[in-house]
């Protein structure tokens, strides 16, 4: 055994300088160790430890904190906004202010502001909600993932904040999981590349551009592979679980798109909640320091999960100590910043925190603040409200629609029922998610859980998209039940998931609701043809719908551009999308895979229609 992972090791250790030395893109964060060590040597403890240090903003007992504590790191967590709401200007302000608190310190070191743009700016009014990652993972377009990620980062950039928690490189292994939906794909060879390709729109070739903001690979690792019943919360079903499986299996599945974004060059990455083996990924020193840093190489810095480290074993300072000298490099604490501090420091005079260790974090977050040019006297560190201009934009709306039309899959298609034509007499649309923006958007949408209805201005619904497109004699009737279809010449009826995140999000069971099932009876009692629309964080068990429709269209949560949908009902589009994720026949087939035994999906891995 410790001859293979000798063996391992050292073909690894070669395969993490060939990414660390011949990474193309940006450079080598440890070039800038010249700048990063004179400034490292004028530090005490205590500016120190406050790099180390991110409380969410919600928990700040007084702006003055930031500077009292030389935080290096503000976020918001989901839920987390401005008093004065949700808006463009209101987080605008939010985060210059405390940037501006952040720059009265001696050193001036400006703050690393961190928010979860994991589908566009999605916190903020007004944003372009692009499609979650599964609808992405339909594309297999690395090209448009980077676009995506690009205009995320202007719109990002807009509010002043200059870090995103994304992209999530997790591979979702059994879809009851509530964060699937963040997964390009249950295969790791349908995650790495647009991992890498989310990484390069985001930060770019230079973290110094100001159109660019710092990424986040997470959660790391094998996040999406617990076992089912493994979860210590909530349902106590399998998110934050444990991932139970040998080395071998957790690097050829869970840490491909750790390898493909170090690669392109990823400043930060985000230690799991879960755990392996029965270890919490926050407290292994083996994942955080053995592999990440020693073996793969990575030069950037490691930022804990909201409160992850909370779940280590000990009393408060040795769960610190614990992460600590795993490899963290960062703490989300986020919300006993102060006591977090005193313990830190403890520990680091103590000696139960080795000062090389603690030198050795902060030294990593100073080079991704210097490479990002946040010591860069000549630029300001405040927010470009030029930038405003471009934020919710008609381009970026159009690059949003665009990856709509292409990440839906089409799983069948009879009797010509698609494309639809714009000069028919009537369409009778239904479903509880057809004019339902939120629905549409899923979770970590304006707020934490996402929740159904109007929830951000600037969008359009599936049923406004399909009265947008059709000619001026056609009629466009709609009832969320399905009902009244009689004498249309089709029905489209629009169902399945209303929004959820994280915990919240797992399920038993993937059947649809009934609700959803009796719309589809009641279109099809009119005697018409019935097109049916799945918005989902997942394949759902489709039996009691898909019999009776003539055609069905996986639409995963495509955001704010419903346009894009009825871009392919209407042929303007020729559907695209292929699975990455198979779609289970049966509950018996969730968590079966390519390759097992007994797979036998309704839908294959990569299968997808067109017309
Ligand atoms: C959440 C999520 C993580 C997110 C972080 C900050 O609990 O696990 O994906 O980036 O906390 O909101």
């Amino acid at each position: 055994m410790v001859k293979i992972r000798f063996a391992a090791i050292l073909c690894l250790a070669g395969l993490g300088c060939l990414i660390a030395t011949s990474a193309s893109g940006p450079k080598k964060l440890s070039s800038f160790d010249p700048q990063v060590n004179a400034l490292l040597e004028k530090m005490t403890l205590d500016e120190k430890v406050g790099q180390m240090t991110q409380p969410d903003q919600t928990f700040l007992k007084s702006d003055a904190d930031i500077a009292k504590y030389y935080l290096g790191s503000v976020l918001s967590g989901g839920d987390s906004d401005p008093k004065e709401g949700n808006s463009l200007e209101a987080w605008t302000n939010l985060i210059d202010r405390y940037q501006k608190r952040a720059l009265e310190t001696r050193l001036s070191i400006p703050l690393l502001y961190g928010v979860d743009a994991v589908h566009g700016h999605n916190n903020v009014l007004g944003a372009v909600v692009f499609p979650h990652n599964i609808g992405l993972g339909s594309t297999r377009n690395p090209a448009l993932i980077e676009k995506i990620e690009r205009i995320t980062a202007v719109e990002v950039r807009a509010t002043g904040i200059n870090w995103g928690f994304a992209p999530c490189v997790t591979v979702p292994r059994d879809i009851r999981w509530g964060r699937t939906y963040e997964g390009y794909a249950e295969e790791p060879d349908g995650v790495k590349e647009l991992g890498a390709a989310a990484v390069r729109g985001l930060q770019g070739d230079d973290l110094a551009d100001p159109l660019r903001v710092l990424g986040c690979a997470k959660h790391y690792a094998g996040d999406g592979g617990t076992a089912y019943g493994s979860s210590t919360i909530g349902p106590h079903l399998l998110d934050q679980g444990d991932t139970r499986l040998d080395e071998k299996t957790l690097r050829e599945i869970h840490l491909q798109g750790y390898i493909t974004t170090i690669r392109a060059g990823v400043g930060s990455i985000m230690p799991s909640y879960s755990s392996w083996n029965g270890l919490k990924c926050s407290g292994s020193k083996r994942l955080l320091t053995e592999i990440l840093k020693d073996e793969l190489g990575f030069e950037g810095f490691l930022i804990s999960d909201y409160g992850a480290i909370d779940a280590l074993s000990g009393d408060y300072k040795h769960k610190i100590a614990m992460s600590i000298n795993a490899g963290m490099d960062m703490v989300m604490v986020p919300e006993r910043y102060r006591e977090f501090i005193a313990r830190l420091k403890e520990a680091a005079q103590d000696g139960t925190v080795p000062m090389a260790r603690i030198d050795d974090a902060v030294r990593r977050i100073l080079r991704v603040k210097i490479a990002m040019g946040l010591m860069d006297k000549n630029h300001s560190q405040l927010a470009d409200r030029k930038l405003w201009k471009q934020f919710g934009s008609a381009e970026h709306r159009a690059v949003a629609r665009d990856a709509v039309r292409q990440s839906l899959v089409l799983l069948k298609n009879e009797h010509g029922a698609l494309p639809l034509a714009k000069s028919a007499k009537r369409i009778h649309v239904g479903g509880k998610s057809a004019d339902d923006l939120g629905n549409q958007c899923g979770g970590w949408t304006i707020t934490w859980q996402g929740s159904s209805g109007n929830v951000t201005p600037g969008g359009t619904t599936i049923l406004q998209a399909i009265k947008k497109a059709v000619s001026k004699e056609t009629k466009v009737t709609f009832a969320v039940d399905g009902k009244g279809a009689e004498g249309a010449d089709v029905g489209v009826l629009v169902i399945g998931e209303t929004p959820y995140a994280e915990t919240n999000g797992d399920r038993r069971d993937l059947s649809l609701a009934p609700e959803d099932v009796a719309a589809v009876e009641n279109m099809k009692a009119a005697g018409i043809p019935v097109v049916v629309i799945l918005l989902s964080g997942r394949p759902m068990i489709v039996d009691k719908a898909i019999d009776k429709a003539d055609a069905f269209v996986a639409a995963w949560l495509p955001g704010t551009e419903g346009d894009g949908v009825a871009d392919v009902l209407f042929g303007d589009y020729k559907p695209s999308g292929k699975l990455s994720f198979s779609w289970p026949r049966s509950m018996a087939q969730v968590g079966v895979h390519r390759g097992d035994a007994s797979y036998d999906p309704l839908f294959q891995y990569g299968y997808g229609l067109s017309y």
